[in-house]
Order: C-alpha cells, then structure tokens, then sequence
C-alpha cells in the first residue's frame, strides 16, 4: 500500500473535514503539515487534530515537506493561484469549491497540470456518493428510457450574519453568491447525470442580503440529449432543501436531501398503471451505502494517484461546470441565451465569470 504524504491549506471552517477524509482511509493518507496565515489559527488546528507542523508560508511549507496531496480549504478567490503553486512544487492538488473564477483561470490551471504531470481536483463530493453513481450508471444503460426534464434547486437559508465574514458576498473573493457557492454542488451532479448542455437563459437578483454578488438565481437550460432543465440557487429560503428530480420517458427519480445525502434519500417512482417489474429491480440494486462525503472522494484520489491516473472532476470535467457557471452568469447580466461553447479568449466572461457588469467591485 502507497502512503500518501499530504498538507492542509487554510484551516477554517471546512479544513475539518478534510482532516476527517485524510483519516478515514486506513492509513493511505497521512497528514505531515498545516499551513494559515493566521498564525494562532493554524497552530490551535495543528494541535487540535495532532498535526506534526505548523506553517504561515506556503512556500515553506512545500520545499521543506514535500507533500504529494495538498488541500486547498481558502477562500475561493485564492483557489487558483493557490491550486497552480502546488502544482508547480510537484504536488497533486485537491481544491475546495469553486476551483477557480474564469474560463481563464481554469485554462492556467490545465497548463499547469500539462507543464507538472500532476492532477487538480474540485470538491465536488456529490459525484462520488453510491446514489448518484446508480442513477449515472441506469442513465449511461438507457434503463430508464431519454431523460425529459430535469429539476436542481438549491433553496439554502444564510442570513446577514453569516455574511459578516470579510470574503464572503464580494465578487473578487467569493466569486459569486448561491450559484458559486452553494448551487454548485448540485448543479455539478446534475449536469454530469443529464450530460452535455446546448444553451442557458438565466435571471439573478440580490433582494434581502447586503452583498454584492446575487442571493438568487434561476436558469433554464436545454441538454444536447433534448431534455430542459430548471435551476433555482438561492440563500434566501428559510426552510432549507436541496431538490433534483430527473423525468425519463419511463420512471421519475428524485433526490430530496440538504448537504449531502444518502441511499434513503432518494426516490423512485414509475406510471400507475406501469408493471416495469425490470426496470424496478435495476433500481432497487443500488449499491451499499458510499456517502457523498470529502472521504469517498480522497479515496477515489489515492487510487487515481496510485495508478497515475487523470482523477473524475479535474481538468475537462472541472471545466465543464466552470463553463456552465460562466454562461449562467452572463446570460444573467446580458439578458442574452448563452450557448455552450460560446464564451471564449475576448470575451470578458471569459476573464471573470462576472464580466464586465460587475467591473465597478473589481480592484
Ligand atoms: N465542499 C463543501 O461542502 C464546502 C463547505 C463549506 C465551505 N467550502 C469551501 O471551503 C472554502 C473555505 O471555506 P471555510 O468556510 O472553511 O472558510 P474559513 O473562512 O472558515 O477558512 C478559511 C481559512 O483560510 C485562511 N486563508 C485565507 N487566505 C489564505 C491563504 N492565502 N493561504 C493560507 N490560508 C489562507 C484563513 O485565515 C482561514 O483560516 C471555501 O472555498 C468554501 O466555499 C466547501
């Protein structure tokens, strides 16, 4: 068994899990440092989950371990300069969400992985749960017959406080509202179950929270498959759900869950007067229970870094869903459809995924 040496960058709120991942995989991954700007910080997490060092530099922090993995756990706007420093030092990298800011950004970080060998990952710990991989493995079979209709809503309550916190609610550090930041981990399982999208028409508004960035948004989307889809990401709603619900020509499958969720947590349904004995049992075959969870990701990235093999969110699939948050939002600030592919080098949504409506809050 290889034994991975790895490293935690910014140790806040989700560093937690992440040490909890790094743990879970029976002595695979082994946590040689920490590293904070914030001195007191890092050392109080260091000592809290028996970390050997504490660092304030990164650069000191990779010439002197040497870590294989790091992980990103910073505020988003310092993801990808951040993702391409650790890569650069020759270490793979596994980055919070999102992983970066722009088409641009994600485009420096797949030269980055291209010059170094090594892979970048997203968070995007919904892909790896066992209901979701059931569900994508009966739509790649055609068990279910075409998907139709698709519903994502990420209806999330954050209130003002929580916007308190400095990066959050500002384009140049949060790099988004719900959509960026709390809609992406639904929107990512929902695009990568319904496949390649043709076009998006999309509405934003901030209403309630005195923040920069949207507290709401909605968006429909047609799939080159022919289905539609309807997008809701919104922090404004005071009894929280995370809500998918894909119609096939033969069954209805739900998802009601918050932030991750479970086999129970999915529903299945066929037409009352349908008897599709077969169709039911391929459903009922969901495997044992794989939570969507930090950890069953990681376990997924050891075994990718054991056989040097290009990890399931990094580099093209990353970028599918970054492409996809670009449009959604320029589709939003022009009132234009955006259709995929459309947003390339010139294009200012290609430079920052707010474009230049948001220009008067860049620095
Ligand atoms: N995947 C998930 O389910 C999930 C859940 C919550 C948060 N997140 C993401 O995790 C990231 C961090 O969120 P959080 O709630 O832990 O934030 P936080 O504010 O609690 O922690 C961030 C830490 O990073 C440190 N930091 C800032 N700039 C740094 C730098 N350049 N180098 C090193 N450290 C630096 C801060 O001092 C702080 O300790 C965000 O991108 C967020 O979107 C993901």
């Amino acid at each position: 068994m290889k034994i991975v040496k790895t490293a935690i960058i910014g140790t806040g709120g989700i560093a937690v899990a992440h040490v909890q991942a790094d743990r879970s995989q029976n002595g695979r991954a082994q946590i040689a440092a920490a590293m904070d700007i914030d001195e007191s910080r890092v050392n109080a997490f260091c000592t809290t989950h028996a970390i050997p060092q504490a660092y304030t530099h990164l650069d000191a922090l990779l010439a002197e371990q040497k870590p294989e993995l790091v992980h990103i756990c910073t505020p988003p706007g310092t993801h990808a300069a951040l993702s391409i420093q650790c890569l650069e030092a020759g270490a793979w990298v596994l980055c919070e969400k999102p992983l970066c800011g722009s088409l641009a950004e994600m485009d420096r970080i797949e030269d980055a992985e291209r010059r170094t060998g090594r892979y970048c990952s997203s968070v995007f710990q919904w892909r790896f749960g066992s209901g979701v991989r059931h569900l994508k493995r009966l739509i790649q079979s055609n068990a279910m017959g075409r998907p139709l209709v698709g519903i994502c809503q990420t209806t999330w309550y954050r209130d003002h406080e929580y916007y308190k916190v400095p990066w959050r609610g500002k384009w140049n550090t949060e790099l988004g509202g719900p959509t960026m930041g709390l809609g992406i981990h639904a929107m990512d399982a929902f695009l990568w179950l319904l496949g390649g999208w043709k076009e998006v028409r999309a509405m934003m508004g901030t209403l309630d929270r005195r923040i920069e960035v949207e507290d709401v948004s909605m968006a429909t989307v047609r799939f080159e498959n022919g289905a539609m889809g309807s997008i809701v990401n919104s922090c404004l709603c005071p009894r929280q759900e995370s809500y998918l619900r894909f119609d096939f020509q033969r069954s209805t499958v739900e998802l009601r869950s918050l932030y991750g969720y479970a086999n129970k947590d999915w529903q299945y349904s066929i037409p009352k007067k349908s008897d599709d004995a077969e169709m039911l049992e391929q459903w009922k075959a969901i495997p044992a229970e794989v939570p969507s969870s930090h950890g069953s990701q990681v376990a997924c990235l050891l075994d990718c870094m054991e056989r040097h093999e290009r990890p399931l969110v990094s580099g093209p699939e990353a970028r599918k869903t970054i492409e996809f948050l670009t449009a959604l939002y320029k589709s939003a600030v022009t009132g234009q459809i955006v259709t995929q592919g459309s947003v390339s080098k010139g294009d200012p949504f290609y430079q920052k995924i707010h474009g230049s409506a948001a220009e008067k809050f860049a620095n």
